[in-house]
């Protein structure tokens, strides 16, 4: 019922970790299952050079963070912010429906970090002005 890909960013996770000095860092807890997923990112002139993430979750949260981190990374901050818990899915070769909501969580995650930087920024970023 799991994909390859699914199972193999659950076996090897990429990206699992903290940042020190990281420039932002979100923490999401999922209200469908109350697990938490923390996430660090490093960023350089608008550009994602590295994430890392943490995770007290099931092992499709593993699966979709892993793919999430490498998704964004090397990105800049408005792409980072276009990715969606479909695209998640869908670079996995999709998850079980009952599991979907895992991915939410990914994307939740990225969204808080790059939140949490906006504001140390101060600046304000296209599609997070109501984030909270
Ligand atoms: Fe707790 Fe997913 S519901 S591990
Ligand atoms: Fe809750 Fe996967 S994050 S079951």
């Amino acid at each position: 019922m799991y994909s390859e890909k699914v199972m193999d960013h659950f076996m090897n996770p990429r990206n699992v970790g903290e940042i020190e000095n990281a420039d932002g860092v979100g923490q999401v807890g999922n209200v469908k299952c109350g697990d938490i997923m923390k996430m660090y990112l490093k960023i350089e002139n608008d550009i994602i050079v590295d994430v890392k993430f943490k995770t007290f979750g099931c092992g499709s949260a593993i699966a979709t963070s892993s793919i999430a981190t490498e998704m964004i990374k090397g990105k800049t901050v408005q792409d980072a912010l276009k990715l969606t818990n479909k695209a998640v899915v869908e670079a996995l070769d999709g998850l079980p429906a009952q599991k979907v909501h895992c991915s939410v969580l990914a994307e939740q995650a990225v969204k808080a970090a790059l939140f949490d930087y906006s504001k140390k920024q101060n600046i304000v970023l296209e599609g997070l002005e109501d984030f909270n």
